[in-house]
This record gives structure tokens, sequence and C-alpha cells, in this order.
């Protein structure tokens, strides 16, 4: 079977564009692929954070997948410092990245001119970390959205100029990206995407949020005044990202479902629904997880378990043939 490698991290409240960009494409490979999926709080440190709120986060964040349809007995689910190796490697692929290289990844001009007064180096060895996770588990396919294409080519950069320093290590990695609803955009502002840092919280749909909330904001969404059902991204951003999320949830083809709708309102009333279906049992499931946060520790401590027997020889691999003296 495939790996597939994934992570993500333990920061804000999951949000549509995560759970179709993303987490649904995780839950679907399972069962054909060996999947590994990891909590990436090291990455969440990137940025300032109070203290034990990325555990908090980490923990909620596990029950949510796990509500979407992670199942940790037929996949790997852990949280990235639970596996020390992360780390560790990270440290060798810095060493093996360029300045230059790390410099052009536009997550990093992003997230760095957002930042107001501390701009901390880690966030920008960021995809060194990144290349780390995936790497240490001999990965084949990395199930991301469109805006982590970049850090998936630079990981495979690395384990290639790595290989040519010190020999065959690791396997180069494809990034793959879900065909439909690969970028959820903001409802009121649909040339942005989703995302849980927006101006307002109208544009974007919380995983818990109250699903007649959710409604609304669906209702609402911001289109045009041409009044033309049509796919079209790039004129219609606002219309095709209704399509496009709807196509999402029944799994037609956004452009098909074009020509049944010649109004908005229906459109946006069939989008309501579908995601609200969507995302009924999945509210469900988390308040049962809740209930009882001692299960949800328990899976991840055992993953963790799962993790390492593939991390651990992967990082040794590493240093074997770097030569670093063996301590025995
Ligand atoms: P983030 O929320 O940026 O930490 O991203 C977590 C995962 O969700 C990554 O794989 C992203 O590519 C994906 N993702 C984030 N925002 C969106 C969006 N608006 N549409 C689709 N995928 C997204
Ligand atoms: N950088 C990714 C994001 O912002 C999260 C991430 C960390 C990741 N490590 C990963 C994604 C390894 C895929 C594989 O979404």
């Amino acid at each position: 079977m495939t790996r597939v490698f994934s992570g993500i991290q333990p920061t804000g409240d999951l949000h549509l564009g995560n759970l179709l960009g993303a987490v649904r494409n995780w839950v679907e490979m399972q069962h054909r692929s060996e999947g590994v999926f990891c909590i990436v709080d090291l990455h969440a440190l990137t940025v300032a954070t109070a203290p034990g709120e990325v555990g908090s986060r980490t923990l909620e964040l596990a029950q949510v997948l796990m509500a979407c349809g992670l199942d940790p007995e037929a996949t790997t689910l852990f949280v990235q410092s639970h596996v020390h190796e992360h780390a560790e490697l990270a440290w060798i692929l810095q060493c093996n990245t360029s300045f230059g290289e790390l410099n052009r990844m536009t997550q990093f001009k992003d997230k760095s001119a957002r930042q107001r007064d501390f701009i901390s180096a880690g966030l920008f060895t960021y995809p060194a970390l990144q290349a780390a996770d995936i790497l240490l588990y001999d990965t084949e396919e990395v199930p991301v959205g469109e805006d982590q294409r970049q850090h998936i080519e630079l990981t495979r950069d690395v384990a290639e100029r790595f290989n040519a320093r010190f020999g065959e290590t690791f396997i180069l990695p494809e990034a793959v990206i879900p065909p439909t609803a690969a970028r959820v955009m903001d409802l009121q502002n649909p040339t942005d995407k989703m995302s849980k840092s927006a101006e307002s919280d109208a544009g974007t749909i919380l995983l818990g949020d109250d699903l007649a909330v959710t409604a609304k904001k669906l209702r609402r969404a911001v289109t045009d005044s041409d009044n033309e059902v049509r796919w079209d991204p790039a004129a219609k951003p606002g219309v095709s990202n209704l399509l496009g999320i709807l196509g999402a949830c029944t799994g037609d083809d956004p452009e098909a479902l074009a020509e049944r709708y010649d109004q908005y309102g229906p459109l946006k009333n069939d989008t309501a629904e579908a995601v609200v279906s969507l995302l009924e049992p999945i509210q469900q499931r988390l308040a049962e997880l809740r209930a009882d946060p001692g299960e949800t520790s328990r899976a991840l401590a055992a993953g963790a378990d799962k993790a390492r027997t593939v991390a651990v020889p992967v990082l040794r691999r590493a240093t074997e043939h770097i030569g670093l003296l063996s301590g025995g």
C-alpha cells in the first residue's frame, strides 16, 4: 500500500476549507493507503502562543479529526512532539537547505508580513521541519491543499540533495492535491481563501459552528449582480465557490451542477443544506469524544508508538549515511 503522510497545525478552529481541502481526503485515503497523520504542534510554536494553549488545542484537534472520521486503528494518528525524531531530522535537513530556498517560500513571506514585532527563526526554517515530517516515514504521497505545493517541492529538492551528498536515503514524495474544492474561498471575500485568520467570521464556516449559523452564512454568501449561475472562478468567484463547496459535499462536478440552477437563491439553499448534513454527524461524534478525553489521549499515545517504529530506523539510516559517530 502507498505510504501517505500529512500534517495539520493545532492553531485555531478547523473550518470548512480544512475539512474539504485536507481532512476529508485523509479520511478517504485511510483504507486504501497506509496513512500517517500528524498534529504538528512544533510547527505551531513558530508564532507566539500562550503557555498551555498548544497542548489543549492539540487534544481538541485530535478529537475533531477523529470526529471527522479518522480512525486511529486504521491509520497512525499522532502528535509531532511525541516523536523526538522529527526535531532531530529537522536540524539535519536545515543544514541541507539553503537560505535562498527558504527565502523564496511564499508562506514565510505571507506569515512574516503579518507578524508585527517578532518574526521567529522557526517561522523561516519551518519548511525544513515539514520536510523532516514527510521524509521520516518514507512517504510517497502527501495530500495537502494547493498552498502547500511549494513546501512539498522543497522537500523533494532537499531529499534529492541529501541523497546526492550522502547516498540513497530518502524517498521523494509527491503532493496530491484534490481536484474539487482544493481551495474553499471566504464567503464574504471570495477572492481570498477561507481561513481562520479572516477579518470577519461571516466568511468562514467553523466545523463547530451552530448549524443554523452555518446555514445563514451560506445563504448570505457574497455573489455578484449578473444573476447567472456559471462555473467561472476568475469572473464569478462567489458563485463558483458555492458550486465548488456543493460539489465537494455531493461528489458532483461543479461545472455540471451549474446547469441545474438558474438563480442564486436555490443554489445557496442547497449548498447550505449539503454542508449542514455533512457537519451534523461530525458534531455529534465530537460531543461524545469531548465527554471522554482519556480515549483520545490513549489513541494518541498508541499512535506515537506506531509512528516510532518507522521514524527511528529512518533517522538512523540518515545519521549512518552522514557518518555521525555512533554513540553505541
Ligand atoms: P491551515 O489551516 O493553513 O493550517 O491548513 C491545514 C490544511 O488545510 C492544509 O492542507 C491546507 O492546505 C488546507 N486548507 C487550509 N485552508 C484551506 C482552504 N480555504 N481551502 C482548501 N484547503 C485549505
Ligand atoms: N505546513 C502545513 C500547513 O500549513 C502543515 C504541515 C506540517 C504538513 N508538516 C506537514 C503538511 C507535512 C503535510 C506534510 O498546512
